[in-house]
C-alpha cells in the first residue's frame, strides 16, 4: 500500500510505501508511523499539503482484510485533514508544477506549456524483439525527400533505441500506407494477404481497417505482436513511423502569482483496448512516472512555453464567461489566480462567471476547495454541473440554457469577453450554437446576423475557444 501526496513540484511529490505481507504485521506498524507520514504531508506552516492525497491499497479480493490498512490510513489522514485528489478508482487527474526559476521561460496565464515526452521502455523493447534488432546499434538516416531542409528526420547518428525512445511516435495508430510496407516484410503468405487487404482502398478493406486497428487501438507493436510472421528491418520502420510530436497542455496558474512555476491538469490517458491491452498515453504517463523525491534532485522534463492569444481582457473590470467542463477548467485557474491577484492589490474587478462540469462531485470536482474558496469570497460567480449525480444529466450547456439574461448582460450589454476551454469534440460547438441562440433571442438578431456577431466577437478578442480533441 502507498499513500501519494503532492503539492511542491508535483502532484505526487511524496510518497510513503508500506510494505508487509501480512496485513496484521502491517496494522500497529502504520499506527505507529501515522505521525511521521502526517509530517511528510505538512507543509512549512503545519498545514497538509493544499490537496491531493491518493491511497493506493494493492491487494487481491480474497485476502481475508482486503486493503484494510489502505482504508484505514485513507480515513485517519482525511480526518487529519488531508483533502483528496480523487475518491478511490477511476480516471486519475495530476495537478503539475514545473519549476522554470533559472530558465528564460516566461509565461501568461492562457499560454501553452509543451512537453516531449519519453516512450515506454518496455514497448521500445518489444518493437526491437519483432523486428530482431539489435538496440544500442548505431545507425544514420538520411532524408530522401528532396524538398526537405534537414538532411536527418531527427538528430543523427543514433542509436535504434535513441530514436525509438524520443523521436519516434510508436503508439500511433498505424496509417494505411504503413501497413502496405509492413506487408511485404511477411513470411506467410495469408499475412501478407491481409495487410494488403487492410491497408486497400476497397470499402470492405476500409472496413477491416477501421475494426482491426481504429476500433482496436492497435499500434505497431500490437500490429508485428498479432501477425508473428511479420518482421520488418528496424531501418525501415524508423523510416515509417511519424515523428513523435510534442504535448501541449493549457496553462493552469497565473505567472502574476508563481512566476517561477507553470501549473498544468493533466488527465491520465490509460484505457483498455478490446484486444485486452492496457494502453496508455505516451506523455501523460511519462509525467505520472515522475515522483520527486526527498534529497534527491527534481526530475527534468524537457518544456517550452507556447504562446497563445488566449487572453484575459486588458481591463480587468470588463466582465467574463468561462466555460471549462473537466480538464477545460485548466487555463481558467490561471485566469481566475490573476483576477484575484488584481483585487488582492485593490482594483476593481468584473464579474467572473466560471461554467464547470464534471462527472460526479464526489469524484472528479478538480480544484474543488480553491473554487469552493473563490466563490465564497466573491472573486467567481461559480456554475456547477455534476452530470452524473443524478438520473439525468446535467451538464454546463444546461446551466447556460437557464443563464441567458447573464450571458446577454456580460457579452451583449456590458462588452465582456466569452471563453471555452476543453472538448473539441461536442461540448465546445454544444456551446457556441446556445452563444447564438441566446444572442438571436436577446439581441433581437437573425441567424446570420447573429453568426456575425460572434465573428465581430472573434476579431476583437472577446470570444475565444482553446478546445482540442
Ligand atoms: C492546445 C491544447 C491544449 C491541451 N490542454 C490539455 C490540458 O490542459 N490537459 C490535458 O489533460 N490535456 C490537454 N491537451 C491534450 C494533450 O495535449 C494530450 O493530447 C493528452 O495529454 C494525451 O497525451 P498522451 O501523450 O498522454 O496520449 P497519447 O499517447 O497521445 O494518446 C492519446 C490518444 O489515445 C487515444 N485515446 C485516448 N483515450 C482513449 C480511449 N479511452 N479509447 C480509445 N482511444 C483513446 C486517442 O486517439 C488519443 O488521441 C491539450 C491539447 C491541445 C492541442
Ligand atoms: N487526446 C486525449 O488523449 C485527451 C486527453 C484528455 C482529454 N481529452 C478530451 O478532452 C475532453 C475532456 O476530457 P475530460 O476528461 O477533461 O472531461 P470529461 O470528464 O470527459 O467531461 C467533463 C464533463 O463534461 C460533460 N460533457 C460531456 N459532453 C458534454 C457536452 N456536449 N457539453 C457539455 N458537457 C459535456 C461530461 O459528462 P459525461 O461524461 O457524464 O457525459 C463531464 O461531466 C474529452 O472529451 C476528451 O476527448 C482528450
Amino acid at each position: 500500500m502507498s499513500v501519494l501526496a503532492g503539492g511542491a513540484r508535483q502532484s505526487c511529490s511524496r510518497l510513503i510505501a508500506l510494505n508487509s505481507i501480512h496485513q496484521q504485521y502491517l496494522a500497529p506498524i502504520v499506527v505507529q508511523c501515522l505521525p511521521r507520514i502526517q509530517q511528510l504531508l505538512l507543509d512549512h506552516r503545519g498545514k497538509f499539503r493544499r490537496k491531493y492525497l491518493q491511497v493506493f491499497g494493492l491487494g487481491n479480493k480474497t485476502y481475508e482484510h482486503y486493503n484494510k490498512v489502505g482504508i484505514y490510513v485513507d480515513k485517519r489522514l482525511e480526518e487529519l485533514g488531508a483533502n483528496r485528489l480523487h475518491k478511490a478508482g477511476g480516471r486519475s487527474c495530476m495537478h503539475v508544477e514545473f519549476d522554470i526559476e533559472g530558465s528564460k521561460m516566461r509565461y501568461e496565464a492562457g499560454d501553452h506549456l509543451a512537453m516531449y515526452p519519453v516512450n515506454d521502455r518496455d514497448l521500445v523493447e518489444r518493437l526491437g524483439r519483432l523486428c530482431n534488432a539489435e538496440l544500442d546499434t548505431v545507425f544514420s538516416l538520411i532524408n530522401t525527400d528532396t524538398d526537405s531542409s534537414k538532411k536527418h528526420p531527427f538528430p543523427c547518428p543514433t542509436t535504434y533505441r535513441t530514436a525509438l525512445t524520443h523521436y519516434l511516435e510508436i503508439t500511433a495508430l498505424p496509417r494505411t500506407h504503413i501497413l502496405k510496407e509492413l506487408a511485404e516484410y511477411c513470411g506467410e503468405e495469408k499475412d501478407k494477404e491481409f495487410l494488403r487487404f487492410i491497408s486497400s482502398t476497397a470499402p470492405d478493406g476500409k472496413a477491416k481497417y477501421q475494426e482491426w486497428v481504429q476500433d482496436s487501438c492497435r499500434n505497431i507493436v500490437h500490429v508485428l505482436e498479432d501477425i508473428p510472421s511479420c518482421h520488418p528491418p528496424i531501418d525501415h520502420v524508423c523510416e515509417l513511423l511519424p515523428r513523435l510530436q510534442p504535448r501541449y497542455y493549457s496553462i493552469s496558474s497565473s505567472s502574476k502569482l508563481h512566476p517561477t512555476t507553470v501549473h498544468v491538469t493533466a488527465v491520465l490517458v490509460k484505457y483498455e483496448t478490446k484486444t485486452g491491452r492496457l494502453n496508455k498515453g505516451v506523455a501523460t504517463t511519462f509525467l505520472a512516472e515522475k515522483h520527486p523525491n526527498d534529497g534527491e534532485p527534481a526530475p527534468r522534463v524537457p518544456i517550452f512555453i507556447r504562446k497563445s492569444q488566449f487572453r484575459l481582457p486588458p481591463k480587468p473590470e470588463t466582465p467574463v464567461i468561462m466555460v471549462g467542463p473537466g480538464t477545460g477548467l485548466a487555463p481558467f485557474r490561471g485566469f481566475i489566480q490573476e483576477r484575484d491577484h488584481c483585487k488582492q492589490e485593490g482594483k476593481e474587478i468584473g464579474q467572473t462567471t466560471l461554467y464547470f462540469g464534471c462527472r460526479k462531485r464526489s469524484e472528479d470536482y478538480i480544484y474543488e476547495d480553491e473554487l469552493e474558496d473563490y466563490s465564497k469570497r466573491g472573486i467567481i460567480n461559480l456554475r456547477v454541473a455534476f452530470s452524473r449525480d443524478q438520473e439525468k444529466k446535467v451538464y454546463v450547456t444546461h446551466l447556460l440554457e437557464q443563464d441567458s439574461d447573464l450571458i446577454w448582460s456580460v457579452i451583449g450589454e456590458n462588452k465582456g469577453h466569452f471563453y471555452i476551454c476543453g472538448d473539441a469534440k461536442n461540448m465546445a460547438t454544444d456551446v457556441r450554437n446556445i452563444l447564438l441562440k441566446v444572442i438571436r433571442s436577446k439581441g433581437g438578431l437573425s441567424e446570420t446576423e447573429a453568426q456575425q456577431y460572434i465573428k465581430k466577437m472573434e476579431a476583437q478578442k472577446r470570444y475565444s475557444a482553446d478546445v482540442w480533441s
